[in-house]
């Protein structure tokens, strides 16, 4: 039995039925186009593997009655034909997504391409230049579980030059008056340690670090972004956060990490059974620091300005 609700080809369709189309998708282009944006789908771009960010980006834009279209790493699209990350970008933008969430190397021209698109756009994470949204869910968990962000203490353990946490934590820091401090091997300061030295001190003995803060942050060893693979077994020893070392924190800090975890390099799987650790309580809180960043600029964009 043939199936009359299956549009396979064109053989069939009357000059008639095609116009009818044809008057009915230009009416869909001359509806209030803000009011048809803010129902159109989302387009997640994630051209760098993502856990937390993607998925959390899809709850909050499914609680806001929001859809997704997603495009996840290169496998399946045309990027595996060559085609580039600006075209793809380009082309999601020309199907008129409600909001383009992307995240991308710090080679993806990110600040042009928004500008030229002028569809609401979230950077998701760019390579080490940001991730704006991790920091402001990690401001947000702070802010739950400390009560205030003012008078914060900071220290950032690990891989402080590769990360763009970090200098997302830095722009935010300004504004919100928290202090920052660093805490690592020479080796992952190196190209920032000028820059950082502005932001707050450095400490060289992470006992000491501890000491002074209310919020520990541990960094991800992103060993993808390292140009000389080093041995890294020596870090958990000297770095990485343990019960011992954290008798050091105070007893009403947080133990916070952005994720991914490599567990038992920069902290020890018993640390998640620590009172003072939030690093569940960022994802949770992710998803609704989420929400609002896409109601706020679907709705509200002067707000953000
Ligand atoms: N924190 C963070 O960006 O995690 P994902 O890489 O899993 O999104």
């Amino acid at each position: 039995m043939s199936n009359s609700l299956a549009f396979l080809d064109l053989k069939n369709l009357s000059e008639k039925h095609i116009h009818k189309l044809f008057d009915l998708a230009l009416d869909f282009e001359k509806k209030d186009y803000l009011e048809v944006m803010k129902k159109a789908p989302a387009a997640l771009l994630f051209f760098e593997p993502s856990t937390r960010t993607r998925a959390s980006f899809e709850m909050a834009c499914g609680r806001l009655g929001i859809t997704s279209v997603v495009l996840s790493g290169k496998s399946g699209t045309s990027l595996e034909k060559g085609e580039t990350f600006e075209d793809t970008v380009l082309n999601l933008a020309a199907m008129k997504p409600s909001i383009l969430i992307v995240r991308a190397a710090d080679t993806l021209p990110m600040q042009e391409l928004a500008e030229k698109i002028k569809i609401p756009w979230i950077n998701a994470g760019w390579g080490k230049r940001g991730h704006p949204t991790q920091t402001l869910l990690d401001a947000l968990t702070i802010k739950k579980f400390r009560g205030q962000l003012s008078q914060e203490r900071i220290l950032f353990v690990g891989d402080v030059r590769h990360s763009r946490v970090v200098s997302s934590h830095t722009e935010l820091a300004n504004t919100m008056g928290y202090k920052m401090a660093f805490c690592g091997p020479e080796e992952f300061m190196y190209d920032k340690k000028s820059e950082l030295s502005q932001s707050g001190p450095i400490f060289s003995d992470l006992s000491e670090g501890l000491k002074w803060a209310t919020v520990v942050m541990a960094l991800r060893v992103q060993l993808e972004r390292h140009e000389n693979q080093r041995d890294h077994s020596q870090y958990q020893k000297n770095w990485g956060l343990n019960r011992e070392n954290l008798k050091n924190l105070s007893a009403n800090s947080l133990i916070m990490h952005p994720g991914p975890v490599n567990h038992g390099v920069e902290i020890e799987s018993a640390v998640f059974q620590d009172p003072r650790c939030r690093i569940l309580d960022q994802v949770t809180q992710g998803v609704f620091l989420r929400q609002a960043l896409v109601h706020t600029l679907l709705n509200q964009p002067g707000d953000l300005q």
